[in-house]
């Protein structure tokens, strides 16, 4: 079976959307296998944005990304990489279609990086790589 890594991110801890972002994936349908509640650290998140090392939104995606508790996610499904993304919506919130967490959820901030509340796989590669980050006991 089919597995993604998904993360709260801090502005959803924040805010007290941890159990919104849940309900969302288990009415869907998806199995969560494991959750946690972590504070990232530095080395940690420079490996899990490897692909992002270099673009201008990095250093500041790092920062936001330790600004506070995140939920880290793995849920289980046929398709769920896919099937996470669409339910997550566009990387920007201003754009994301009303439906989706994160044009439900989210807006534009004015911060140096996008805040957008969760995190999503993007192929089955990514999951595998990232779910070890996060839960190397999996
Ligand atoms: P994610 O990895 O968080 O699921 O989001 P994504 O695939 O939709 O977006 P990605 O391109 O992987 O970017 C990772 C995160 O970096 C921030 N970002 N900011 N131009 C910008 O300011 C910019 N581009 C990306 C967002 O927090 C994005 O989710
Ligand atoms: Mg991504």
């Amino acid at each position: 079976m089919e597995r993604t890594l998904i993360l709260v991110k801090p502005d959803g801890v924040k805010r007290n959307l941890v159990g919104e972002v849940l309900s969302r994936v288990e009415r869907k349908g998806y199995s969560i296998v494991a959750l946690k509640l972590m504070q990232a650290d530095r080395a940690l998140l420079v490996q899990h944005y490897a692909e992002h090392e270099g673009k201008p939104f990095f250093e500041p995606l790092v920062e936001f990304m330790m600004s506070g508790p995140i939920v880290a996610v793995v849920a289980e499904g046929n398709r769920v990489i896919e099937g996470f993304r669409k339910l997550a919506g566009a990387t920007d919130p201003t754009i994301a279609e009303p439906g989706t967490i994160r044009g439900d959820l989210a807006r534009d901030q004015g911060t140096k990086v996008v805040q957008n509340l969760v995190h999503g796989s993007d192929s089955v590669e990514s999951a595998i790589r990232e779910i070890h980050i996060f839960f190397p006991e999996l």
